[in-house]
């Protein structure tokens, strides 16, 4: 009865979601695409009258040079800059306090993620932080706290991805309890995105091959979730097919241009759905993974996703098959349950062609109970589910990932 009870008021609140993000006005930031458009952005913020930002970036892609081309634009269009590359992947609180402080003590009037998702959430923390020092990061966990609007930002991703390019949301962890938790906001989506492909040629396979992972699960998420619209419908369709025509290509041949840039417009087009639709128990139980062990967020999705998939194919069945003859894997000849099926197999046949493993080796049975409670708190009652998990059931479904 209690139970009954709950899950009608979770579908009450989702119910009010939805109406809420159909009648907010979600800006989209302009963009910049295509090979070698990131020589574009310095000019498009010289424009706009920026004198001197903050770049976030990480040491990986400092080493390997790929902000290089940004930075000499900069200096050519005479933006000095600062940077902040310490972000480490599942950034943490101390990272935002970290770039925040060279923000300031460089007088910086912009920021700019250079990145994976890691640097491009750090830095919308960083914005965040900066327009509203009275709030802390903790504080501003949830729905609509940024309560000053941040600098002007801008993202340049490098991986694909997280679409946090085009997302109201910011994902930061808090080292002190090893809690991942989201921040979003409107005031967190950027002003100008860069897809551009080439700054992703050298993203190693086991990143690209689970990063698009987590591209997918945002297009399925959002598309099985109850709070889809015309366009997040469209944006999952279009994000699915491209995944599914190019990610095993990117990760076989990285190189290939066509296919990144596909990969990257693909991550976009997710990120455009979830933003929207919200994502699913698949996110709520990776966040957890990522907060307690530290694994990667992609790879925790692409492990996590078809075991979720097992758990509502049912509910989510007729979804499923339309996802399934948008990525082209079957026909509407072919009944629902054949299409959800084949579904679900084609996302463990990509994980298995790209070495993803199917159980997550840093789990320990002691800790389920608390990502249990944990991942449904999270999901609970946001996340509009097709199916409403209880805690035994999210405990015997986490149960399955043990190594
Ligand atoms: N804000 C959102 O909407 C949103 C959505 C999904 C996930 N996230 C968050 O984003 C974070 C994960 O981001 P991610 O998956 O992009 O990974 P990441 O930013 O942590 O990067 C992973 C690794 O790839 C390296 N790398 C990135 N680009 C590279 C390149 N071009 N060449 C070589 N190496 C490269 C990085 O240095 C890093 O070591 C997580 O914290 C996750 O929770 C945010
Ligand atoms: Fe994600």
């Amino acid at each position: 009865m209690i139970w009954t009870l709950k899950k009608g008021f979770y579908r009450t609140q989702q119910r009010v979601m939805k109406t809420a993000s159909v009648i907010i006005p979600f800006p989209i930031p302009m963009l910049l695409s295509g090979p070698g458009s990131v020589n574009n952005l310095a000019e498009n913020i010289k424009v706009r009258g920026l004198k001197n930002v903050l770049v976030v970036t990480d040491k990986i892609l400092m080493d390997l040079k790929v902000p290089e081309g940004f930075l000499e634009s900069l200096k050519k269009n005479g933006i000095k800059y600062s940077i902040y590359d310490d972000v480490q992947p599942n950034p943490t609180i101390e990272n935002v306090e970290k770039g925040r402080t060279i923000y300031q003590k460089n007088n910086c009037d912009g920021i700019v993620g250079f990145g994976g998702g890691s640097p491009i959430d750090c830095a919308k923390i960083i914005g965040a932080r900066i327009a509203n020092p009275f709030m802390s990061v903790r504080r501003m966990k949830g729905l609509f706290r940024v309560f000053l609007p941040i600098p002007p930002f801008f993202c340049v991703p490098t991986t694909a991805g997280t679409g946090s390019e085009t997302t109201v949301a910011a994902v930061i962890t808090d080292p002190s309890t090893h809690e991942k938790f989201a921040i979003s906001d409107l005031k967190l989506i950027p002003k100008i995105a860069v897809l551009d492909p080439e700054l992703m040629v050298g993203l190693p396979p086991h990143i690209t091959s689970t990063t698009g992972m987590d591209a997918l699960t945002h297009a399925v998420e959002a598309y099985i979730g109850l709070n889809g619209t015309k366009f997040t419908d469209e944006n999952a369709k279009n994000a699915t097919k491209l995944i599914f025509e190019n990610l095993e290509e990117a990760y076989q041949n990285g190189s290939n241009i066509e296919a990144r840039s596909n990969m990257a417009l693909a991550s976009f087009y997710g990120g455009s759905a979830f933003t929207r639709a919200y994502v699913g128990y698949v996110h709520a139980i990776a966040h957890n993974m990522g907060g307690l062990y530290g694994v990667p967020h992609g790879l925790a999705n692409a492990i996590i996703l078809p075991y979720v998939l097992e758990f509502c194919r049912k509910e989510a069945g007729k979804k499923l098959a339309d996802l399934a003859v948008a990525g082209r894997i079957g026909t509407r000849k072919e009944s629902t349950e054949d299409l959800s099926v084949k579904f679900i197999e084609k996302v463990k046949t990509m994980n298995k062609n790209m070495k993803i493993p199917t159980v997550i080796k840093e789990l320990q049975e002691k800790d389920i109970p608390l990502i249990a409670k944990r991942a449904l708190d999270e999901a609970h009652p946001d996340y509009p589910v097709p199916k409403i998990m209880t805690h035994a059931e999210c405990e015997a479904l986490i149960r399955k990932l043990l190594p």
